[in-house]
């Protein structure tokens, strides 16, 4: 296979539905081999199971992000097929989040947020940069949610800046190992996570936008494969929204 990304193995967490699943298909697309490391084990099969009917590559892993001993089992399982060359840390705990105020959290709910999105994305990093030997890029996935502070979601707004520092202070450890660390910042953007959004919070919301139109997922994924090809080489460190303009850095 031809592409961007021909011979290249590509992990990427939370990948069976929504905007993970469309990462997977675009670097597959570009000729990757990409890894489905998900949690639910329904729809990580029917991920591959989509991707292979089109002729690419792809396997699937069943992963919990914030387990430490699942995820050294994927490093495990994937030690035995080489390098890994991308990694794209998007599994987070984002749908049915919302509603309840910085006291009516309760704190073993803010603890589970915190165990997925900020631990997940950590442990997904510490787990797989030891297959990286060949260098590589990781895209970790905050939101521009961080940028504008939305009432009534603080965990996850908190869980989001926490994934942003990470991202610096990670690009500075694994640097000299020719690993880049870039963070996307996806707006909302219409998926099965958001599906359920009504159409006039969709259109409040694209008011708000300078692009003012609700975004798809195919508005993202050519955004992560830039940050994961060589057309991003000298690029690390680095925090970028894809929210049509919704807010400006
Ligand atoms: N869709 C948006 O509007 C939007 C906006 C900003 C940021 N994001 C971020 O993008 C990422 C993907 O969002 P989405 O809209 O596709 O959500 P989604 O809920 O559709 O997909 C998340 C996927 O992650 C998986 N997952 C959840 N917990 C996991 C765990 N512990 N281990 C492994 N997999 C796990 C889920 O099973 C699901 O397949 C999330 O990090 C989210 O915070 C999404």
């Amino acid at each position: 296979m031809t592409g961007r990304f021909a011979g290249k193995r590509i992990v990427i967490t939370g990948s069976g539905r929504g905007l993970g699943f469309a990462f997977a298909e675009r670097v597959a697309r570009e000729g990757a081999s990409v890894v489905i490391a998900e949690i639910d084990a329904a729809s990580g099969h029917e991920a591959v199971r989509k991707l292979t009917a089109q002729g690419l590559k792809a396997s699937f892993i069943e992963t919990d992000i914030s387990s430490e001993t699942s995820m050294q089992a994927l490093a495990k399982q994937l030690a035995d097929g080489g390098a890994v060359h991308g990694v794209v840390a998007n599994a987070g705990w984002a749908n049915n989040v919302g509603g309840k105020t910085f006291d009516e959290i309760a704190p073993d709910v803010w603890d589970k947020m915190m165990a997925i999105n900020v631990r997940g994305t950590w442990l997904t990093v510490r787990a797989l940069v030891p297959l990286m030997q060949a260098g590589g890029s990781i895209v970790t996935v905050s939101s521009d949610t961080i940028y504008w502070g939305p009432p009534r979601l603080l965990h996850y707004v908190t869980s989001k800046s926490a994934i942003v520092g990470m991202t610096r202070s990670l690009a500075r450890e694994l640097g000299d190992r020719n690993i880049r660390v870039n963070c996307l910042l996806p707006g909302l953007t219409y998926g099965e996570a958001t599906k359920e959004i009504p159409a006039q919070r969709w259109n409040d919301y694209a008011e708000r936008q300078i692009l003012k139109r609700r975004a798809e997922s195919d508005d993202i994924d050519g955004v992560v494969a830039f940050l994961l090809s060589d057309d991003s080489k000298f690029m690390t460190g680095q925090t970028l929204a894809v929210d049509g303009g919704f807010s400006l850095h």
